[in-house]
C-alpha cells in the first residue's frame, strides 16, 4: 500500500508518453497497450484497459499433499481498443506459455502484472481468447488491513478468496469488480476430496488417473473478487428451495453439527430476500463452511458464500446471502463504493430481525446512535470514525463505517421517504442494475429521482460528513 499515491501521479505522464509514441508511428489503424491499472482509487493496479473479459474457463489440477496448482485459463475478452499489448493481474506462479487465438504471444512479468504481446494486434471491437497456462504453489496475500485472501491452505485443503485482490494469486485475469465475466471453473483433485466453486455442478467425473473432476458452471455475470474454488473432504448436501433455486452445502465434517440449524434456515432466507428485494440473482445457492482456523471472516462467494468454522448465528448467513443481490448481482464500480455492498447486507440483517421478532431496523439505528451495545453489538464498534462513501484508505474498506453507518443512510432515507417508497427504492436499486455495476453517485441520483424526495442533507451529513451526526 505504499505507492498508494504515485501511481495516480505517474499515469498522466504514461498517458501523454503513450499519445507521443501513437502519433509518432502514425498508428490510428495499429494498437496501442492497454492500461495496467484501472485506477481504483484505493487499488490504482487492479485491473486492466482496453478490453472487457466476457468469459474464464479456469481448468485447475490441485494436490493439497504438495500444494501444487497446475492451470490453463482461457479469456474470451472483446477489445475495446486497438490492442498491441494488453496485461492480466497475476500474483506469484509461474507462467508456462501464452496464446492468443491460437498463436504464441510474448510476454513479460513485473510486479502482479502479466504483460502480453499478440503475433498481431487485436483490432478494437474484436473478440479474442488468450490461453495462459501455469503452475506453482499460490500465495496469500496480506491486505493493508492485516486479513489474509487470495489462495488460502488449511491442514486438509484450500481455499481460494479474492475480496478485494486475491483472485490474482489463483488465476490470471483482469480483477477489478467493474469487469464482470461468465466463469466455468473445472478442477481436477485426488479421489477423497471435493473440489467446490460458484454455480452449478455439471458433472464430477472419477478418472481412471485416481483424481476426481468438478465441473462449474456460473453463466451469471461474477466479478472476480467473488470467484472461489474449495478443495478438501467436504461433506455435500444438496436440496432446492420452495421455489426450486437449488442449494448445494459443502461443510467440513467437523463442522457438520453445528452448521446444521443455521444452514437449514437458508432456503427460507432466499424466499424472504426473493420477497424483500426481487428475485433471487442466481440460479443456485448454498454455503461452503471451511475447518475452523483456514481463515477469519466469511466471504460472499457468488452463489455459495465461505464460511470461517460454522456460522454461528443466522445473521451472517442472512448477511452472506444478501450480498448476493448487493454486491455479488449488483456490484461496485470501484472499490470506493464498498458501502452499497456492506451497508445494504447490514441493513438486510436488520431488516430480517425486523420480519422475525427482532428489533425493528430503527431500534438498530437508535441503539447505533446511543451506543447501546445491548440492542446491536456493533454500538460501539467506531462507526463514526469515517463518512462511509470516504474511507481514508484500503485499509478501511472492511471498516466498521462501511458496514453500519453505511446500513443508517439506509435508513434515514427510510426516515424521510416512507416505508412505501423506501422499499420500491431497495427492489428497484436491485432490479435496475440486476448483473452490472453502480457507483455512490449511481445510488444517491437513483435514490431522489426514483422516491421523488431531495436528499441531499442525508447525502452530506450521513454519507459524506466527517462528523459524527446527531
Ligand atoms: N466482505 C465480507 C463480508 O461482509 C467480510 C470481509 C471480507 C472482511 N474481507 C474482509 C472483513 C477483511 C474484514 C476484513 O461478508
Ligand atoms: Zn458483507
Amino acid at each position: 500500500m505504499e505507492h498508494r499515491a504515485l501511481p495516480r501521479l505517474a499515469a498522466p505522464a504514461v498517458a501523454a508518453l503513450l499519445a507521443v509514441t501513437t502519433a509518432c508511428t502514425g498508428g490510428t489503424v495499429q494498437g496501442r497497450p492497454g492500461a495496467s491499472g484501472l485506477r481504483d482509487p484505493y487499488f490504482p493496479k487492479a485491473g486492466n484497459g482496453g478490453y472487457q473479459v466476457e468469459h474464464y474457463a479456469l481448468d485447475l489440477d490441485y494436490d493439497p499433499a504438495d500444494g501444487v496448482l497446475h492451470g490453463r485459463a482461457v479469456i474470451t475478452a472483446r477489445a475495446e481498443q486497438g490492442l498491441s499489448s494488453f496485461n492480466l493481474d497475476l500474483s506469484g506462479l509461474h507462467v508456462e506459455g501464452v496464446d492468443v487465438d491460437g498463436e504464441g504471444a510474448r510476454f513479460n512479468r513485473t510486479g502482479n502484472e502479466l504483460t502480453v504481446r499478440p503475433a498481431d494486434d487485436v483490432k478494437k471491437g474484436r473478440v479474442f481468447r488468450t490461453e495462459v497456462v501455469y503452475s506453482g504453489r499460490p500465495k496469500a496475500l496480506t491486505d493493508a488491513d492485516g486479513s489474509r485472501e487470495g489462495w488460502i491452505t488449511g491442514e486438509a485443503g484450500a481455499v481460494g478468496v479474492g475480496e478485494p485482490v486475491g483472485s490474482m494469486t489463483w488465476f490470471p485475469g483482469n480483477h477489478h469488480p467493474s469487469d464482470k465475466a461468465a466463469y466455468d471453473i473445472t478442477i481436477r483433485v485426488p479421489r477423497g476430496y471435493e473440489a467446490v466453486s460458484n454455480g452449478e455442478l455439471r458433472f464430477r467425473t472419477e478418472g481412471a488417473d485416481g483424481r476426481t473432476q468438478f465441473a462449474w458452471h456460473s453463466p451469471e455475470p461474477m466479478a472476480s473478487y467473488l470467484a472461489t474454488a474449495v478443495v478438501g473432504p467436504y461433506k455435500v448436501t444438496t436440496g432446492r428451495t420452495p421455489s426450486g433455486v437449488a442449494v448445494y452445502n459443502a461443510v467440513s465434517p467437523e463442522e457438520a453439527a453445528a452448521s446444521e440449524p443455521t444452514l437449514a434456515r437458508l432456503p427460507e432466507m432466499v424466499e424472504w430476500g426473493s420477497g424483500r428485494f426481487g428475485p433471487y440473482p442466481f440460479g443456485t445457492a448454498g454455503a461452503v463452511v471451511l475447518p475452523a482456523g483456514t481463515l477469519a471472516y466469511a466471504l460472499e462467494t457468488q452463489t455459495k458464500p465461505v464460511y470461517p468454522g460454522a456460522p454461528g448465528d443466522e445473521s451472517l448467513v442472512l448477511h452472506e446471502l444478501a450480498h448476493q443481490w448487493f454486491g455479488n448481482s449488483v456490484s461496485p464500480k470501484s472499490w470506493k463504493d464498498m458501502w452499497l455492498n456492506e451497508g445494504f447486507a447490514t441493513y438486510a440483517e436488520w431488516l430480517w430481525d425486523e420480519d422475525h421478532g427482532g428489533p425493528t431496523a430503527q431500534e438498530h439505528f437508535d441503539a447505533l446512535l446511543a451506543g447501546d451495545t445491548d440492542v446491536d453489538e456493533a454500538a460501539d464498534a467506531g462507526w463514526d470514525a469515517f463518512p462511509p462513501a470516504d474511507p481514508p484508505g484500503p485499509e478501511d474498506i472492511s471498516a466498521s463505517p462501511v458496514y453500519q453507518r453505511g446500513a443508517m443512510v439506509l435508513q434515514r432515507i427510510r426516515q424521510e421517504v416512507g416505508d412505501e417508497k423506501f422499499f420500491g427504492l431497495v427492489r428497484g436499486w436491485a432490479a435496475d442494475h440486476r448483473h452490472g455495476n453502480a457507483s455512490t453517485a449511481d445510488f444517491t441520483a437513483y435514490a431522489e429521482e426514483r422516491t421523488g424526495h431531495d436528499l441531499k442533507k442525508v447525502w452530506d451529513v450521513w454519507l459524506y460528513g466527517k462528523a459524527r451526526p446527531k
